[in-house]
């Protein structure tokens, strides 16, 4: 079963393909044209308030832009249901990161290869493997062409860096993939200096081809995440995020009701309980290196509120911890050594923030180290006139609890085999090739936003510390 979501979070069964909108970033043409701002830095108050970001109504507008995107929550594709694929042209993939988001673990339903792998059947060609990590490249690639999916591996080559791998196709004279699925860690990544700066790099060897970038979009400096992500807006070319929750039916249906009813969210307020127990990734308790848990981990839940409350105003972050110090802040099952970690990188037990969205709604975020055991606790709230939509269990077992005007009890709505990541995945391919209705519903310029909303409460957070 699940256990740790510190590289995120679990479900516990497949999920199922929904259909979403585009969010991909919008030509500079567009955005001058719109009043949205161009050239960095880039606060939060650069694009215009968007208010809810509501669904398309019923029948699934398609390929809207906000505020109209979403899935159309009525009519889902679920993995397990979704036609066969069929035979067809290649569909030429690179990876880079041979992790556990990539090719999957026991701690989480993640795994990018076997969502593709579903969606593109015999199609799906894996060009190159890049990680510096060759031995477990190779190991992986081993154990896929030993299994039914071996035509998908058999001509991966395996290359230390993108820079190997460019060269080698330069050389040969080889075709561009149709699309590079990225799952480095952050820390190579979303920034300028050599060693971080990937997407610059992609921008430089393959600019047109379809990028797929897990969360959080770097572990660098927020202003260099903005210089990239404006580059990829200028590039132009198809991005999505791995922000996979947005996915969701149940957070689906939540846009659609607002939609609906033509409701202004007046506030969300969202809660993440990680089972501390059983994080025993020693890179997760320290913050010099995962950057603490509401970068890594509490970034879906920051994601999923500015999904309804819209852009945050970053000066009006506020956060307060309980740090390891602190008497409520000790724990007695923490299953690594925190003791070789320098003190000031221990991560805080508890975080609590609150904001205002620009459009004067009120957002809070409270992140715990606290619960024991492997199942996490996770809730979203959202409120508008009448309105109050509670989002429960995202990842084992999404329920959505609503209740309207004109009746005291709550509705209950539980979509059965709901497989977010198939459903990221399976829009993020349609995109490339025109398919049916195909959303992208995390773009790399909202995905930096909720980058820099996570940076601000970690910062908030430790100004407001009191010291040991
Ligand atoms: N959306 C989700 O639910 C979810 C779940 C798990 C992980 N993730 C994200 O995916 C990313 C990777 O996490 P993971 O759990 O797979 O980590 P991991 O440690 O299992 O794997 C990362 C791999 O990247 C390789 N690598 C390191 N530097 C590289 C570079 N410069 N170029 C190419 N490869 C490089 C490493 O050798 C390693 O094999 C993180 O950003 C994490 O937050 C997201």
């Amino acid at each position: 079963m699940f256990t740790r979501f510190g590289a995120t979070r679990p479900l516990t069964r497949p999920l199922a393909r929904s259909y979403t909108a585009f969010a991909r970033p919008l030509p500079v043409s567009v955005r001058l044209a719109r009043g949205i701002a161009t050239s960095p830095p880039w606060g939060v108050n650069v694009t215009q308030p968007l208010g809810v970001n509501p669904s398309s109504p019923l029948g699934d507008g398609g390929p809207e832009d906000i505020p109209h995107h979403g899935i159309n929550v009525d009519k889902p594709v679920r993995m397990d249901t979704a036609p066969a694929p069929e035979p067809g042209k290649d569909f030429d993939i690179v990876m880079i990161g041979a992790g556990n988001i990539m090719f999957g673990s026991d701690q989480g339903p993640w795994n990018h290869s076997f969502r593709l792998e579903h969606k593109l059947g015999p199609r799906l060609k894996v060009k190159a493997l890049i990680d510096p990590n060759v031995a477990r490249a190779k190991e992986i690639l081993a154990k896929k062409c030993a299994s039914f999916v071996e035509q998908a591996y058999k001509d991966t080559i395996v290359y230390k860096s993108l820079d190997e791998y460019a060269a080698a196709l330069k050389a040969e004279g080889g075709a561009e993939p149709k699309a590079i699925i990225i799952g480095a860690p952050p820390a190579f990544r979303g920034g300028v200096s050599k060693g971080r700066n990937l997407e610059i790099d992609l921008i430089k060897f393959f600019p047109k081809v379809a990028y797929f970038i897990e969360k959080p979009v770097s572990a660098g400096p927020v202003a260099e995440t903005w210089e990239v992500a404006e580059d990829l807006v200028k590039n132009n070319n198809i991005v999505s995020v791995g922000y996979m929750l947005r996915y969701l039916r149940c957070v689906q249906k939540m846009k659609q009701i607002i939609h609906e009813n033509n409701l202004v969210v007046m506030a969300t307020n969202a809660r993440y309980s990680a089972a501390y127990e059983s994080i025993d990734k020693l890179a997760w308790w320290d913050k010099s290196k995962d950057m603490g848990p509401v970068i890594e981990q509490g970034t879906h839940f920051c994601d999923l509120s500015r999904y309804f409350g819209g852009d945050v105003n970053m000066d009006s972050v506020v956060a307060h911890s309980v740090e390891w110090y602190e008497e409520p802040g000790k724990l007695s099952k923490i299953p690594v050594d925190e003791s070789v970690i320098p003190k000031e990188d221990r991560i805080p037990r508890i975080t609590g923030a609150v904001w205002k969205y620009d459009n004067g709604a009120v957002g809070s975020f409270t992140h715990t180290v606290a619960l024991q055991g492997t199942a996490y606790a996770c809730e979203l709230e959202v409120w508008a006139d009448g309105y109050h939509m509670r989002l429960v269990d995202p990842y084992n077992a999404p329920v959505l609890l609503i209740r309207r005007p004109g009746d005291d009890h709550e509705e209950r709505y539980a979509f059965t085999d709901d497989d977010p990541f198939f459903s990221e995945i399976s829009n993020f391919i349609d995109a490339i090739e025109d398919g049916p209705n195909p959303h992208i519903l995390s773009s790399y310029v909202d995905a930096t936003k909720t980058y820099e909303l996570t940076w601000k409460i970690r910062t908030a957070s430790e100004a407001a510390r009191v010291t040991k």
